[in-house]
């Protein structure tokens, strides 16, 4: 069944029912201010940190799973309903979601009323605006009555959901005019509060959430709503809400347009008061006022619109397939962005609650978005190296508002370090700025103890060597890339976290993915220490690659593909020998990704075993035969039910990395294949199955061996948004920035005849033509209409435009 459809000239997906498999949701909001908002207008708003500063309330596992969020209801002569269907769920004669670049508009349209809301977080604003726009498409006048609903939350968003012996006595409101403003513990440590304004005099209000709803009502029905008037309630304790009530006349054909604005705003210490007790209110009112007009928001919203097609057209892509096409120059970078500011702390399956930033996550997001907005790029490089630790491992995450390492969770994790050197070296390549590489950063936060960032990169890749095991292949920590392959655990206490409790002294287990990784990493380490004019440095990083290498074709492979690890009694995990979890994707993908066994046949052994035993309808699986029953030495893996998350799903991140190690082989049939299986715009068609947003990459699509085979879940934010964006672009495509150079080396499977492609790197513009014909699959070069020597292409001045044409 279709649900909707791409728009790929507005750069929008369009829902045409509320009746999606799963609420399919958007991100508004580009760098401070956040929603998460579903095509029913559910979900929340925080201002930087989705744990700390939480605007509005999120209730867990919810039934349904999408209430609340942000309520509109129409009263109109006792009919009630909601222009984005949700809460009151009344059929609607119309209905249409439209999910922009940070910005979302649904229309609902009941008995010749039609309501369009528009929600955008403008640029510079720490602000959601929420444009409400009514027209009575009849010839009759019409009189009806709209209700506004935000649940505030308590502003750390899980102590809001447990601690109720307090909260239920803290709540604190005023109330100005058409402005509701909430300042629950203003009065003491916090120096924020936030405001929900509406841009009309209002009839009636509510900030108290029992007194617009009555205890026993529900999201549908809510007393104020149903009797048609506001209670004008002020909330003192219990739950504060924001509500306004507008009576509304319109004659036949008119149109309405209501701006209601929910903002955060923060004021210095010694001027937080207007007189005692009252809130000083100027830049509440100064944010009000900038959107006081529905024109305001038109102007936001072009703004905005400018701004992405900005970021957008840095690449471009003609294939002649609509599906490749928007991923690449719509959706997959719009991903990659929301990526990259979110890590993994909010979606609708993470819940804001816990994780902050992840350290290997946000390295990884950053190679789907250096090209887009690089100066941010840097920054966050510096932020994330800050968390490093002296000896060069690093904690495992950090929360954004701090910056500091989240000491709960700790470090061990051994792979983490190396994809520091990744996110740089994606960052250098990019921009050419090898002065990010002097910038001093603290280790650990501690400015009394820092160094220059190639010091970090330095101590990330010794970090490894000073860790390794028995067969000279790198000691795994807590767990690597696979946050569930918990070798040194033994966890047998329920509740017990995997990655967290170590009872072994973990000199044994080892893991063949960190040895790929650190050839994939340490060869771009060494790259940048010769452009830094380091040769000495970057030749003994490659005897020590080189030394991996060996021990990984030497004690890492097991016949016909490689070996995951060795664990804690120096088994092998992911052999042949094994009864279960014989084979598993990451050692695969990047050790043939890092040119291991290039020379020799294991790369393509390894390939070919992938494809053999792997390879699913709906994508490549993680790992084969899936576990049946908990193993206490491999830890978490075996916890999921076979099918599931890293026991055998798809697990969408590791896909890229095949594709990419396919295409290094010249295997682009391959590459494409496992592409369009986990692309959401391929997937569009089987939605039902799929389920989750096909706009976007999912973390996991179930695997064969789940009773939902193919069912997506955790979809957004996920390291599959950066990978596949390197493999599509950079390896399928083939063109990538180089230190030296654009290397331009296309790898496209005999479907896609002729693409063009256009990329802007370090101020010049490469106008890509590729044609694929039938040949030796070596690609041969013309720039600006001159026969050029082999494929990499110098990089042109700024400003210029180079025309590349390369014959396949
Ligand atoms: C984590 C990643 C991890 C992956 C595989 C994700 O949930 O965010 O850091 O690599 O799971 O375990």
């Amino acid at each position: 069944m279709s649900y909707g459809y791409f728009d790929d000239d507005a750069r929008e997906y369009v829902i045409t029912t509320p009746h999606t498999p799963y609420p399919w949701i958007n991100y508004l909001g580009t760098e401070e201010f956040f929603g998460l908002i579903s095509h029913t207008g559910g979900g929340y708003t925080f201002c930087r940190d989705a744990l700390m500063r939480r605007l509005t309330r999120w209730r867990y596992n919810n039934v349904p799973t999408d209430a609340g969020g942000r309520c509109y209801y129409i009263n109109d002569g006792g009919d009630i309903w909601s222009p984005t269907w949700s809460p009151v769920g009344a059929d609607l004669d119309h209905f249409e979601a439209r999910h922009g670049m940070s910005y979302s508009s649904i229309t609902g349209e009941r008995n010749g009323i039609r309501c369009e809301v528009t929600f955008v977080v403008p640029l510079g604003a720490t602000a959601e605006i929420h444009r409400v726009r009514l027209t009575n498409t009849t010839d009759s006048a019409r009189s009806l009555q709209l209700f506004s609903l935000a649940e505030f939350c308590l502003w750390n968003a899980a102590d809001d959901s447990t601690n109720y012996q307090r909260n239920l006595s803290l709540g604190e409101v005023e109330v100005e005019g058409s402005a509701i403003y909430h300042k629950t513990e203003y009065r003491e440590r916090r120096n924020h509060y936030a405001v929900y304004g509406v841009n009309v005099p209002i009839q009636g209000y509510d900030t108290d959430r029992e007194s617009f709803f009555g205890l026993r009502s529900n999201w549908a029905a809510p007393d104020a709503v149903v009797e048609g008037k506001s209670r004008d309630s002020i909330a003192s304790g219990w739950a504060p809400v924001g509500s306004h009530q507008l009576d509304i006349d319109l004659a036949p054909g008119e149109q309405r347009d209501l701006v209601f604005v929910l903002g955060y705003v923060e004021n210095a210490e010694d001027d937080k008061w207007e007189a005692p007790g009252v809130i000083n209110k100027r830049k509440a009112e100064a944010l009000l006022s900038r959107f006081s007009t529905s024109a305001s928001v038109d102007a936001a919203l072009s703004e905005l619109k400018e701004y992405w097609s900005g970021l957008l057209e840095a690449t471009a892509v003609s294939s002649g397939d609509p599906r490749l096409d928007r991923m690449i120059n719509i959706w997959n970078p719009y991903q990659c962005m929301v990526t990259f500011n979110m890590s993994r702390s909010a979606s609708y399956f993470e819940s804001g609650l816990g994780r902050g930033m992840g350290f290997r996550d946000s390295a990884q997001d950053l190679l789907g978005f250096v090209h887009l907005i690089p100066e941010r790029a840097r920054e966050r490089i510096l932020d994330v190296a800050a968390t490093q630790l002296p000896d060069g491992s690093a904690y495992h995450q950090y929360q954004p508002l701090t910056k500091r390492g989240n000491e709960s969770v700790g470090g061990g994790f051994n792979d983490d370090p190396l994809w520091l050197i990744e996110g740089t070296a994606a960052y250098v390549r990019e921009t050419g700025d090898l002065t990010i590489l002097e910038e001093i950063v603290p280790f650990d936060n501690d400015p009394e103890n820092a160094a220059p960032l190639l010091e970090h990169l330095a101590r990330s890749f010794q970090h490894v060597l000073a860790n390794l095991g028995p067969h000279g292949l790198p000691l795994i920590g807590r767990a690597d890339w696979n946050d569930c392959l918990n070798l040194n655990a033994f966890s047998t206490e329920p509740g017990e976290s995997f990655q967290t409790m170590e009872t072994q002294d973990g000199r044994t287990a080892e893991s063949i993915f960190i040895a790929g990784l650190f050839v994939h990493a340490g060869e771009q380490y060494a790259d940048i220490l010769e452009a830094l004019g380091m040769s000495h440095g970057a030749t003994t990083a490659r005897e020590r690659i080189v030394e991996m290498t060996h021990a990984v074709l030497e004690h890492g492979w097991d016949g016909s593909w490689f070996l995951r690890a060795y664990d804690h009694f120096g088994d092998k995990v992911g052999s042949a020998q094994n009864d279960e979890g014989q084979i598993f994707i990451e050692p695969q993908g990047m050790c043939v990704m890092a040119g291991i066994g290039a020379e020799t046949s294991h790369a393509n052994q390894a390939l070919d075993s992938v494809n053999a035993r792997l390879n699913s309808d709906h994508g490549i699986l993680l790992l084969q035969p899936a576990f049946t029953r908990f193993r206490v030495e491999l830890g978490e893996i075996t916890t999921y039910p076979p099918g599931y998350k890293e026991n055998g799903s798809v697990f969408c991140h590791t896909n890229p990395w095949v594709m990419i190690a396919a295409t290094r082989q010249g295997r682009a049939e391959e590459a494409y294949e496992y592409w369009k299986k986990i692309a959401p715009a391929f997937r569009e068609e089987i939605a039902d199955r799929h389920r989750t947003e096909p706009y976007v990459y999912a973390q996991m699509i179930a695997g064969r061996d789940a009773p939902s085979y193919g069912e997506a879940k955790n979809s957004w934010l996920t390291g599959t948004a950066a990978w596949n964006w390197v493999a599509i672009t950079q390896y399928i495509i083939g063109v990538r920035p180089e230190l030296d150079g654009l290397r331009v080396e296309p790898c496209l499977a005999a479907e896609i005849a002729d693409l063009s492609y256009v990329r802007h790197c370090r101020g010049a513009e490469y106008r890509v033509n590729i044609a694929n014909g039938p040949g030796d699959g070596s690609p041969k070069l013309t720039v600006d209409g001159l026969a050029h020597e082999g494929t990499l292409v110098a990089y042109a001045e700024p400003g210029a435009v180079v025309v590349v044409d390369v014959v396949v």
